[in-house]
């Protein structure tokens, strides 16, 4: 299968710090691919590096096997095919819910200054198909009845799905999402699991997810790659990663590793293993 998404050796600095460093991945199309790691690993400025918002200062970033991202701005990301969710929910408060949607449209509408202003057919044409579809989005995201809510008025997870409905209004083939379970119970996890598996089985899009639930990350994900200061730490297929010395390393510190094989002996068994869901979480920050 080939990858939709290559990163090769990317390093992005802050003064001082390197808040990502050499960071290769590949994600094929089709999966749901998660990044994980401790608080400060650099999962979120990794993502910033792969939608435009910064430029590493090394690397490569391709594209659907032709485009080269490194270097281009944010909205020519989106529209090659690429959106993202934020980590802290990014609406339009004193937006509807359907109009938040057409703001995510709008990099997709093609009506010219000239067509808006003096409401040309076409335009008001383009208007109506826009609108349309904004419906079907909400509808998709099940929230159906909630066009005309204020954002701000929504509960938290539905403020979340809005926010993916906005992302996919810009057509995305790749989909990021920057902790969506963030602030959920479990009941909502649950939903939300559900729902990122439909977009990738009834939209065929890609999902390259940041999570910190590692009940989530084991659940959902086809693949995982795990960050610690700025690099790549493993990689591999969830049941890998859970039994990984270094990742159970970087989450509960030096001497974990120690302590999990000597009660896993002490049990008799080799399968409880900290990684598993009840492994604690690391605090989302802020
Ligand atoms: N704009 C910035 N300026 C300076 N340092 C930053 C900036 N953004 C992130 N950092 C630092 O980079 C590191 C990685 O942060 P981040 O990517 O947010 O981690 P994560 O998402 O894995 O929790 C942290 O040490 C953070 O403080
Ligand atoms: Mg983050």
């Amino acid at each position: 299968m080939s990858a939709v998404l290559e990163a090769r050796h990317v390093t992005k600095r802050f003064g001082g710090l390197t808040a990502v460093d050499d960071m290769s991945l590949a994600i094929p199309e089709g999966v749901i691919y998660s990044v994980i790691g401790p608080n400060g690993a650099g999962k979120t400025t990794f993502f910033n590096c792969l939608t435009g918002f910064y430029l590493p200062e090394e690397g490569q970033i391709e594209f659907d096997g032709r485009h080269r991202l490194d270097g281009r701005r944010t909205d020519q990301i989106t529209r090659l095919g690429i959106a993202r969710t934020y980590q802290n929910i990014r609406l339009f408060p004193n937006l509807t819910a359907i109009e938040n949607i057409l703001v995510g449209q709008h990099s997709h509408l093609h009506a010219s200054l000239w067509g808006v202003i003096f409401r040309t057919r076409a335009a008001r044409r383009e208007e109506a198909a826009a609108l349309d579809e904004a419906c079907r989005l909400l509808d998709f995201v099940g929230l159906s009845g909630d066009g005309d809510v204020l954002a701000k008025h929504l509960a938290y997870g539905d403020q979340r799905r809005l926010e993916i409905a906005r992302a996919l209004a810009t057509k995305p083939k790749l989909l990021l999402l920057d902790e969506p379970m963030a602030g959920m119970n479990p009941a909502e996890k649950d939903t939300m699991i559900a729902f990122i598996r439909r977009l990738r089985d009834a939209l065929g899009i890609t999902i390259l997810l940041i999570e910190h639930d590692m009940k989530v990350v084991m659940t959902i994900s086809d693949g995982i790659s795990v960050m610690d200061f700025g690099r790549k730490i493993a990689e591999g297929r969830p049941a890998a990663i859970q039994r990984d010395p270094l990742v159970i390393e970087a989450y509960l510190g030096r001497g974990a590793v120690e302590a999990v094989e000597a009660v896993a002996a002490a049990d008799g068994g080799a399968d409880r293993r900290p990684a598993s869901g009840d492994r604690p979480t690391s605090p989302n920050e802020a």
